[in-house]
């Protein structure tokens, strides 16, 4: 039986490599750590590992899912002094005031672009897009100031290419990519774990809702229709 990923989503018993194996601490509760295999190390990851967020930073976060939250968590922990939120929908950008971000831009109702540049006073030292599409990608690119690092989480479609033109590679703009975080996941759920416990990281806020098994369908359909940050699959035994 083939695993995905090596892990097997889901399921009710797994095998899996000691490879994949951290020890953590007995006092997280495990349905907070559920958050730290993926989208939160992710994030933190990107912000704290690929882009070593300084502190004073002008910072912004395309997307505020569960990936971007934590993106933006990360530079909140990182000390960066402006952090501004995109998405599309209102009530994840409250969210995202709530965890750290110092403005928000509705992307459904402003052009995000002008709106951070006129927010940050031309640009931001340190960008990231958490979507995975090509034209959220480029507003990326140009709400990085010169001499600023975009640091691309979200996964594009495979064969999408995204439309740069000469002015983006002017002004020494980094561009990278950042893959779960960029670090070695036994250094950094322990120490995400650390953060939760004394309060630097906030978990409870992105659980949106916690769900038994059964009812598991529900949770993919309120995740599609972009209603909620995470939901949390409970397991009876
Ligand atoms: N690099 C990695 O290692 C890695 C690991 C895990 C996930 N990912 C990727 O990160 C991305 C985000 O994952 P997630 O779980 O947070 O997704 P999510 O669905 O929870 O969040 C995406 C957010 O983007 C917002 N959004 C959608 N279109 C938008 C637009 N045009 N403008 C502004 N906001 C918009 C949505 O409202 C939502 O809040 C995905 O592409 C995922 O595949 C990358």
């Amino acid at each position: 039986m083939n695993q995905f990923v090596n892990l097997s989503s889901f399921a009710e018993q797994l095998l899996i490599n000691q490879n994949a194996l951290v020890k953590i601490r007995e006092d997280m509760p495990l349905e907070k750590a559920a958050l730290l295999g993926c989208g939160v190390t992710t994030g933190m990851g990107a912000a704290i590992n690929s882009a070593q967020v300084t502190p004073g930073s002008k910072v912004v976060v395309i997307g505020v899912g569960g990936v971007g939250l934590a993106a933006l968590q990360g530079a909140r922990i990182s000390g960066a002094a402006q952090i501004v939120a995109v998405d599309m929908h209102g009530h994840k950008l409250e969210l995202a005031k709530r965890l750290g971000a110092t403005d928000v831009v509705d992307a459904s109702k402003d052009e995000p672009v002008q709106a951070v540049l006129d927010l940050t006073g031309g640009g931001v030292d340190f960008g990231f897009e958490a979507i995975g599409l090509p034209e959220t990608t480029r507003q990326m690119f140009s709400m990085t100031r010169s001499g600023g690092l975009a640091t691309v989480v979200g996964i594009l479609p495979v064969g999408a290419e995204i439309p740069m033109t000469g002015a983006d590679f002017m002004g020494s703009k980094r561009y990278q990519s950042s893959m779960m975080g960029g670090g070695s996941f036994r250094v950094e759920v322990p120490r995400y774990i650390d953060f939760y416990l004394n309060g630097q990281l906030r978990l409870d806020e992105m659980v949106s809702q916690t769900l038994p098994l059964e009812r598991i369908n529900d949770a993919f359909d309120s995740m599609t229709r972009g209603e909620v940050a995470r939901s949390v699959i409970v397991f009876d035994s």
